[in-house]
């Protein structure tokens, strides 16, 4: 399917200060793909992702999102098409009432009432918030706030979710919680982050940026497994692909001290490292 390809070509970005954020990044993603976007910070991640739906201006390059070509005259659909969930929750949220944020979108769409409220019911059933609809979003803990984040672009019915560093910040249970809900996005999922644990199992494709310029790109567990690359751009292993202390301490021993995962011993199923929830992530 042509339709909603994401691509980006050649794409540069110098901010005002003279900083160059992005060199020369080229890719195109298909629909329904799920791709990662990792790499150290400043490796040019959010700058990336703010130019797919035109927060930030090309220096130079091409956005392609599906038919369109990203300009002035395709902001608006694009827009439409690319739901975009920012690192902070509070630079998504800033009407009196949760409910108020989810219809936001469809109320500048001019869509009619009803159409709205079913669109906000939808999306807050969505991501299991529906008894938060009546709150003001800064009351919120950082995992509900998330979830809110997301059901403010999922009311908007997007074709390609873009989210950064969707589990930073997150305890263990909402980190969960936001993972099986991504799990059940079914369109396209651009995703930055360093919770790799979290790319592994919800990307199958991951793209390394490192300085503004792409390091590798390919099958996620391919990338994970290329320690020497990771090593460059300044990267570990997910804890799921560490050696585990209980079943390979050797593993374990050649790790320095103070490297080794905090990984309080776990019960039922030793050797099934799939099924391990250690639940570590990287804050940024
Ligand atoms: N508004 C800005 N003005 C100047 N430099 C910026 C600005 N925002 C980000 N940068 C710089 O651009 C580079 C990429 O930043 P960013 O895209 O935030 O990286 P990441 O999300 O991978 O951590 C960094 O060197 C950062 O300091
Ligand atoms: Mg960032």
């Amino acid at each position: 399917m042509s339709h909603h390809i994401v691509e980006v070509k050649q794409l540069r970005h110098v901010y005002p200060d003279g900083t160059v954020a992005l060199r020369d990044v080229s890719f195109r993603i298909h629909h329904g793909q799920s791709v990662a976007i990792i790499g150290a910070n400043g490796a040019g991640k959010s700058t990336l992702l703010l130019h797919l739906n035109g927060y930030l201006t090309a220096t130079s390059g091409i956005i392609r999102i599906g038919d369109h070509q990203l300009s002035k005259e395709t902001l608006a659909e694009i827009r439409r098409t690319v739901g975009m969930v920012f690192q902070d929750p509070d630079d998504q949220l800033f009407m009196p009432t949760v409910y108020d944020d989810v219809a936001f979108g469809p109320l500048n769409q001019g869509l009619d009432t009803a159409v709205i409220e079913q669109r906000v019911v939808d999306a807050l059933a969505r991501v299991d918030a529906l008894e938060l609809r009546n709150k003001p979003p800064y009351h919120l803990s950082g995992g509900e706030k998330k979830r809110v984040a997301i059901a403010t672009v999922l009311s908007m019915l997007p074709e390609i979710l873009v989210l950064d560093e969707p589990t930073s910040g997150l305890d263990p249970r909402a980190r969960r919680q936001l993972m099986a809900l991504l799990q059940d996005f079914h369109h396209t999922r651009i995703i930055t982050s360093h919770d790799l644990d979290m790319v592994l199992e919800l990307c199958e494709r991951t793209i390394i940026l490192h300085e503004g310029t792409v390091m590798a790109d390919g099958p996620t567990l391919e990338i994970f497994s290329n320690e020497a690359l990771l090593a460059t751009c300044h990267l570990e292993k997910p804890f799921s692909m560490q050696g585990c202390p209980v079943c390979s301490p050797e593993g374990t021993r050649r790790r320095p001290a103070q490297q080794r995962p905090l990984v309080p011993p776990h019960g039922d199923h030793p050797h099934d490292h799939h099924h391990h929830d250690h639940d570590h992530h990287h804050d940024p």
